[in-house]
């Protein structure tokens, strides 16, 4: 017997997960594996988390705070923003197809870049939208004087996303900035920003202060990312309360659980020992980002959690470094063939990426790559 679903389904585009740790130990027969592949933390969320989950558990028998109230207003303080700027989410990934089915309708366009995060597609079809992919520029960054182009009466929803995934390249804030200027003003636009915390350019913060006074616009942000939250789910976003409305509309009553909303500010609580972390990836990146380049291997400077390697060798190297236990993204289910998509890891994981990648290159060891590197703070030690 068959189903009559929507004719929405069909364009959905089918979003190919990357393997997990237990796909490849099984696939490999192999004892132990490293997993690189999903922009994860290689750590577990922070002690005193861990403890608020720990002590939340007792309490599930009642529904979450539907409004998410102590977490909006801790994130809206931090950030100079009213609580109805603030919106919470069942991650970033939530508000995005909240925002999908808030703006769009059939016959409407949702202009996004590509290659980059896959649900962009999804958010449109799922809406019953044209979704329009723009190339991204020749630095891996969203194009946004071509976006503009692919702007019409048409287009109800812009999103940008910067650090973009999977390059890593990062738009300057004068550039979204003139983009901004160059749109009609009500004209929604969606800066994705899940890779914020590892932005090193000084000008990180301006969208932020454009979102205070363009209606038009709404970062996203991520715990699942820097915080190390990413099973627990909570994304959040920041922008005009018109906006925060048209998600609240949308979305389902309890959308963060109880423990999401707990540990999401807790972990809010402790920015030192966050800090710590998030420095040691960017170290991280720069020693990874100069192994590749002893090595002679291309990469995408980047300003995200990860880095785009274009090997230039055969098409069978992401196997080779699975079955050498590395497990880091094939490229071409992201859009970059000829690619590998390459979280960053704790240092010892690092190091042992470059070092199975130098030996399936067959090029020489980056010894200076594995002999510089950062001394672990103590609380970044504690995998
Ligand atoms: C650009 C981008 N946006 C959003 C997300 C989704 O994050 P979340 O876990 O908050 O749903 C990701 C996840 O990898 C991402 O790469």
């Amino acid at each position: 017997m068959s189903l009559i679903i929507s004719s929405r389904l069909a364009a959905i585009p089918y979003y190919e997960p990357g393997l997990t740790t237990a796909d490849v130990l099984a696939r490999y027969g192999l004892n132990a594996a490293i997993k690189l592949a999903s922009n994860e933390s290689p750590y577990p969320p922070l002690d005193q988390v861990q403890a608020v989950l720990r002590d939340g558990v007792a309490g599930l028998n009642r529904y979450p705070d539907g409004a998410s109230r102590a977490l909006r207003s801790e994130i809206a303080e931090r950030h100079g923003l009213d609580v109805d700027q603030v919106v919470i989410g069942n991650g970033s990934c939530e508000l995005l197809l909240l925002a999908g089915q808030a703006l769009l309708d059939p016959g409407t366009t949702l202009v996004y870049p590509e290659p980059s995060f896959g649900l962009y597609a999804h958010v449109a079809a799922a809406a019953g939208a044209q979704a329009i992919g723009v190339p991204l520029d020749a630095a891996g960054r969203n194009d946004l004087a071509a976006m503009s182009a692919a702007i019409d009466e048409r287009t109800r929803l812009v999103i940008l996303c910067s650090p973009n995934n999977p390059t890593g390249g990062y738009v300057p804030a004068s550039a979204v900035e003139s983009f901004l200027d160059g749109i009609p003003e009500d004209l929604a636009v969606v800066l994705d920003e899940a890779y914020y915390d590892f932005v090193t350019e000084a000008d990180r913060g301006r969208p932020l202060s454009q979102a205070r006074h363009r209606p038009n616009l709404l970062l996203l942000r991520t715990f699942s990312k820097a915080h190390g939250l990413c099973g627990l789910r909570v994304g959040y976003g920041m922008g005009s309360a018109a906006w925060v409305a048209a998600i609240d509309r949308v979305r389902q009553p309890f959308n963060a659980s109880t423990l999401a909303q707990a540990a999401a500010l807790e972990s809010l609580r402790h920015p030192a020992a966050l800090d710590r972390r998030i420095q040691e990836t960017i170290a991280e990146r720069a020693r990874v980002a100069a192994g590749l380049q002893g090595m002679g291997v291309r990469f995408t400077p980047s300003q995200a959690n990860f880095i785009l390697v274009a090997p230039d060798a055969d098409d069978g190297i992401h196997e080779r470094l699975l079955a050498a236990g590395v497990i880091v993204r094939d490229g071409t289910a992201l859009g970059c063939p000829g690619t590998l998509r390459v979280s960053m890891g704790t240092p010892s994981e690092n190091d042992a990426f470059l070092a199975a990648l130098s030996k399936v290159l067959g090029r020489t060891a980056p010894v200076e790559a594995l002999a510089v590197r950062v001394m672990p703070t103590k609380d970044s030690q504690q995998p």
